[in-house]
């Protein structure tokens, strides 16, 4: 299930993804949500699947993971994250690959993967991700994601305080093209990402094996609110265009 395009898609990216660590958005709300879902890591080993320029694997190894381990099928996100840790030496290994194929990285205790479903390119593809997350897991082990909300808002300009737009003909069917644009990325960053409904998610973590299925609406942390001013969050949170959703190996 490797698809070598993902790696190209996002190869010119790697650099500028990096900073995107110091947006509100990600700073404040997206990165305090999932650590709250999280809960306590300490001492639990994580695979961080998706992990581009190792964003999320340096976040936990900072809250308290065992070990962390990157997976990424983009080289080019994997050498700024591999440069990053030669810097900052947080003891993360970087792994080429596919969440599809994580199983031979297992078993951890938590699968994590911010923003990799939306790249499912089928629901075979989606029910392939949930399968490689679950092989990864011991049993009763958690994987904690962030998937595109798929009630995100229908005015393409609504998330553009935030750093980005989403272009989407909101025909309502399974697994249609959205485009996620931000000019905040030199060159500026389009991806192409699939809206899956919540059923289809659930469907393809419930065909993986995972129950205790859960939906949360991440939140800005109170220095989000006190730096940024509950205005500014208000829209995000109104219509977030992304949740986190949970399972549970069974
Ligand atoms: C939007 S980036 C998010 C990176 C990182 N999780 C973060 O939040 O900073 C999406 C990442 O998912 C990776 N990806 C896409 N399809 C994947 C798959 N099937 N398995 C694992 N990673 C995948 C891409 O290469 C890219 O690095």
């Amino acid at each position: 299930m490797n698809n070598p395009k993902i790696g190209d898609r996002f190869a010119a990216y790697g650099e500028t993804y990096a900073q995107s660590e110091q947006l509100p958005l990600r700073k404040h709300l997206e990165a305090p949500s999932f650590l709250s879902a999280l809960g306590d890591i300490d001492g639990l080993s994580v695979l961080d699947a998706g992990c581009g320029s190792g964003f999320y694997a340096r976040t936990l190894v900072r809250a308290g993971a065992g070990t962390v381990t990157g997976l990424d099928p983009s080289e080019g996100m994997l050498a700024v994250a591999e440069q990053l840790e030669r810097t900052e030496t947080d003891g993360i290994a970087y792994v080429l690959g596919d969440l599809a194929d994580a199983g031979r990285l297992g078993p951890v205790d938590i699968v994590t993967a911010v923003y990799v479903l939306p790249y499912a390119t089928s629901l075979e593809h989606l029910e392939a991700m949930c399968r490689g997350a679950a092989a990864a897991l011991r049993p009763g082990g958690r994987f904690v994601t962030f998937a595109v909300n798929p009630e995100f808002a229908r005015d393409p300009d609504w998330y553009a305080p935030y750093g980005f737009a989403l272009h989407c003909a909101h025909t309502g069917q399974e697994g249609e093209p959205v485009t996620l644009v931000s000019e905040l990325f030199d060159p500026p960053l389009e991806v192409g990402l699939r809206r899956w409904s919540r059923q289809a998610h659930e469907n393809a973590l419930r065909s993986a094996a995972f129950d205790d299925i859960t939906w949360t609406r991440p939140t800005p942390s109170a220095a989000g609110l006190a730096e940024m001013g509950p205005e500014f969050w208000a829209p995000y949170t109104e219509v977030p265009h992304a949740l986190i959703l949970t399972g549970r190996r069974s």
